[in-house]
């Protein structure tokens, strides 16, 4: 027998198992500040635009406002959503819904240029995948679903002034963005917090200028930043 060449295969097939089995990622609820830190630690391996400043503030939002429901509208790889259920985790409650029809048409509507040609080429099953791998990775599946189609046919899953936490990231052109504002916004519970995305883009203003008429300015936000929040009236 060629041991050689047997400790070779074995050494293959143990490392094959070891890529096919999903990393189990237990975030250990200890102490908040170290909670945080294992869910920021994990981002990097989530596909999306979530910084680490980002994902800590919405966990604290969510935690620091008591939230049992978070609603995100464009979702991709999940670097927002997985850290803001996994602060829904934390307080052993509440539900998060992932809104995002993870296909190419809907992504293109309203852009052109330099968007439509990085939007066109995204592979949608292999970013759903991995997300709903990192959730089931980060031991969160229980604590959300997945609504795969637009903002738009969604809505009406939605009742009036329920949900507590809405992050808008969907499509960012003038009319989707303004849409979802315009619709969206009676979805949440008064005093309930909205998180805008790209709020310093030139296709989002519209929707910047709908939310500061109808909600209030968190005060730690400011004109100008990536992201606003609002709290609603
Ligand atoms: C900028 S990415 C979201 C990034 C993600 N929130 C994060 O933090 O990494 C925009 C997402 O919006 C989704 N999208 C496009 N059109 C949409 C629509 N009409 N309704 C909901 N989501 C939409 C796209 O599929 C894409 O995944």
């Amino acid at each position: 027998m060629n041991l050689k060449k047997w400790t070779k295969q074995l050494i293959g097939i143990f490392l094959l198992i070891l890529s096919s089995t999903p990393l189990q990622a237990n975030f250990e609820k200890g102490k908040w500040p170290e909670y945080k830190e294992q869910v920021i630690q994990y981002l990097p391996r989530l596909e999306g635009w979530c910084t680490k400043e980002k994902a800590e503030r919405l966990m604290n939002i969510i935690v620091n406002t008591s939230a049992d429901m978070y609603v995100e509208i464009g979702v991709f790889g999940g670097s927002s959503f997985l850290p803001a259920i996994a602060a829904l985790d934390y307080q052993n409650k509440g539900y998060g819904y992932a809104i995002d029809p993870w296909a190419v048409a809907p992504c293109l509507e309203g852009y052109d240029g330099e968007n439509y040609a990085w939007w066109s080429k995204v592979n949608y099953e292999k970013i759903l995948l991995g997300f709903v791998s990192s959730m089931k990775e980060a031991n969160l599946e229980h604590r959300y679903w997945v609504l795969r189609m637009t903002s738009k046919e969604a809505l009406s899953l939605f009742e009036t002034d329920t949900i507590k936490v809405l992050h808008i990231d969907g499509q960012h052109s003038e009319v989707s963005s303004l849409f979802d504002v315009m619709h969206w916004l009676e979805k949440v519970a008064p005093n309930g917090r909205i998180i805008f995305d790209d709020a310093n883009w030139p296709m989002t203003q519209k929707a910047v200028d709908y939310l500061l008429q109808h909600c209030t300015l968190d005060p730690d936000s400011y004109l100008g930043d990536p992201y606003l929040v609002f709290i609603k009236k």
